[in-house]
């Protein structure tokens, strides 16, 4: 049966990987001591952004800043909705200088940008659906940078604890499939806040704890397309069986830094 699910004509903020590297460890995926092909890792990503473009979205290039390793992760930089602007506060020192790279680039685009008072990393923790703000926690972003979300945008956040430091961000283990409905890998969740998210989306898409590790759930979609890692292959399965077209990408090189298509690709929401 041929899809029926309609896509809708997303813009995208990223940045070339030229200066990526793993330079220190901050989440359990990163080993310093392990090489890192930046070659290859800006191969994988200019293969993302021709398959974005080559599916009809905007893409827009932060340029790289050496020293700055992990400034390719532009999800983590800022949240954008209705043309608005909430900045970030990185957790961790060695990340804090990212934040007025993208500040300068959403200023020179014409965008007025609010910095968050509390530690707030982004669409890294924080995904729009159902109406909501779905609010990760536990690792980076803090509970009281989603009442500045809820008070700046207006809309309900809902808070979700993340229990395990392999899935360090909320867009780690669950992404948005279009405007009402989400994947997401359970095991990453208290169970508080798996009940929440079965009650809010009873038909939500499940992945398995392969599919987390191999960042599935690390994905990105337009309602119809679903750009994800090729090695989630339950995942892909389900999607498929769902009436969503799965576009395998590769990310493997930026997997060493604890990052997949998603946290690369920041959604500039009109
Ligand atoms: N090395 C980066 C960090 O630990 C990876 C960030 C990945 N981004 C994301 N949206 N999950 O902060």
């Amino acid at each position: 049966m041929p899809s029926t699910r309609v896509p809708r004509r997303r813009r995208y903020l990223t940045c070339e990987p030229r200066y990526f590297d793993v330079l220190y460890a901050i989440n359990p995926w990163m080993h310093p001591e392990r090489r890192i092909d930046t070659g290859l890792a800006c191969e994988q990503w200019e293969a993302l952004v021709r398959a974005y473009r080559a599916h009809g979205h905007v893409v827009e290039c932060v340029e790289p800043v050496p020293g700055l390793p992990d400034l390719v992760f532009s999800a983590n930089a800022a949240f954008v909705m209705s043309g608005r602007v909430l900045g970030s506060r990185f957790h961790a020192p060695q990340r804090r200088p990212e934040s007025e790279v993208y500040e300068m680039w959403f200023k020179s685009a014409g965008y007025d940008v609010h910095q968050p008072v509390a530690v707030c990393e982004g669409e890294g923790d924080l995904v729009p659906v159902g109406g909501f703000v779905l609010a990760g926690y536990g690792f980076r972003t803090e509970r009281a940078a989603h009442e500045e979300v809820q008070e700046f945008f207006g809309m309900p956040t809902v808070g979700l604890r993340l229990i395990d430091p392999s899935f360090y961000h909320l867009d780690t283990a669950l992404f948005a499939l279009d405007d009402d409905n989400i994947a997401y890998y359970p095991g990453a969740f208290s169970p508080g806040s798996r009940a929440v998210l079965r009650r809010l989306f009873p038909e939500a898409v499940l992945g398995s704890r392969e599919d987390a590790l191999a960042f599935g759930l690390n994905s990105v979609s337009d309602g119809r397309h679903v750009f994800i890692s090729p090695r989630a292959r339950g995942l892909i399965a389900e999607l498929t069986r769902r009436g969503y077209v799965p576009v395998p990408l590769d990310l493997s090189e930026l997997h060493k830094s604890g990052g997949g298509i998603k946290c690369c690709t920041q959604e500039i929401r009109p």
